[in-house]
């Protein structure tokens, strides 16, 4: 089988891109780096295939996608804060590119598209209960917006074209490779490179508000059922690790894992964040056999173990698992 990864020299898309390779299947990615980094495909060797572009570029994206079976479209500028500062730029890539994906996947018969959203997307939409899928969306952020538009055209192209696509709510993914540098850097590397390096978390708000954080390895499981489940096409899935979790607990649970008594210290909450988010699982149980194999402690603890090795010198080589799959 011949997949082609968007963003698969990102977080997320790397892990995968690995997992795939691992199955026996032919990779290629397509990235631009925008957010990627170069190094989370050198250790996979040459076999990857990379196509070096833009999604924004529908001849790009279409030169990528030829000789593919199935597109796993994980690119975009994945960033509230950068959406808010930046909301064109990332219209530009979390839309445009998104509809050229699927434009492109249609146009060379691609038999599935697995396509990466948001839990955003149900912004103050569904309440502070466990979200099901079809509880109503209401996004804030213009980030959450451009993934709800994706979702849209991803159901549309079903519809109107008859093209298998499978759209993946993603909940706080965490896991090694994550970059913690980032401004906009996610929460777990956040914390964790922050206790390392002996300084305090940086909580935005007073940190009761809550994540349903899932390990990387349980979004590379639900990505691979995506690919064949029978019922899956045209549909929608939450995939998280199913626990409400809270900043304030997140930070005690890492203080303990890497014995530190650093306090957190709390700033003004972040416009566009929203308070509240967990995942029903049921669907992705009943329709993509979807199960989270890793829970949050053992995450935190893979997590932390690679993140301790990218200080040492060659201490990644060394290392066995510092890809998760
Ligand atoms: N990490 C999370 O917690 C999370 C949560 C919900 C959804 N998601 C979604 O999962 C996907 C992967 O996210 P990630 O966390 O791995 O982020 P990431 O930033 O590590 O990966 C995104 C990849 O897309 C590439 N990219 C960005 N713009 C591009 C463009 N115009 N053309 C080609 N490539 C481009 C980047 O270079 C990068 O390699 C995204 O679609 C994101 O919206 C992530």
């Amino acid at each position: 089988m011949k997949v082609l990864i968007t963003g698969g020299a990102g977080f997320i898309g790397s892990h995968l891109t690995a997992h795939l390779l691992e199955q026996g299947c032919e990779v290629r990615v397509l990235d631009n780096f925008a957010t990627g980094r170069r190094s989370n495909l050198a250790t996979l060797g040459g076999e990857v295939d990379l196509v070096e572009g833009d999604i924004q570029s529908y001849e790009r994206v279409n030169n990528a996608v030829s000789g593919c079976e199935i597109v796993m479209h994980q690119a975009a500028l994945p960033s509230v804060p950068r959406s808010i500062q930046d909301p064109l730029t990332s219209n530009a890539t979390n839309v445009i590119g998104t509809l050229n994906v699927l434009l492109a996947a249609r146009d060379h018969g691609v038999r599935r598209v697995v396509l990466a959203s948001s839990s955003s997307v149900y912004g103050r939409g569904a309440g502070t209960s466990a979200k099901r899928e079809e509880q109503p969306t209401l996004p804030i952020s213009p980030y959450a917006t451009a993934k709800l538009a994706g979702e849209g055209y991803a159901r549309s192209f079903r519809e109107v074209y008859g093209l298998e696509t499978v759209t993946l709510r993603y909940f706080n993914v965490f896991g090694p490779l994550q970059d913690p540098s980032s401004q906009y850097a996610a929460v777990v590397p956040n914390f964790i490179s922050a206790l390392l390096a002996g300084r305090r978390p940086l909580i935005f708000g007073d940190g009761e508000q809550s994540r349903d954080f899932t390990y990387v390895a349980n979004v590379v499981q639900a990505n691979m059922l995506a690919i064949d489940a029978p019922k899956a096409a045209g549909r929608l899935y939450n995939v998280a690790c199913g626990e409400q979790v809270t900043l304030n607990r997140l930070v005690r649970e890492l203080r303990e894992l890497l014995a530190s008594d650093a306090e957190p210290v709390f700033a003004a909450p972040r416009p566009g964040d929203i308070k509240h988010s967990l995942a029903d699982l049921s669907l992705a149980r009943a329709e993509l056999g979807y199960e989270p194999a890793v829970p949050l402690r053992e995450g935190l603890q893979r997590t932390i173990q690679y993140f301790r090795a990218e200080e040492q010198p060659g201490g990644l080589d060394a290392m066995v698992g510092a890809r998760e799959h």
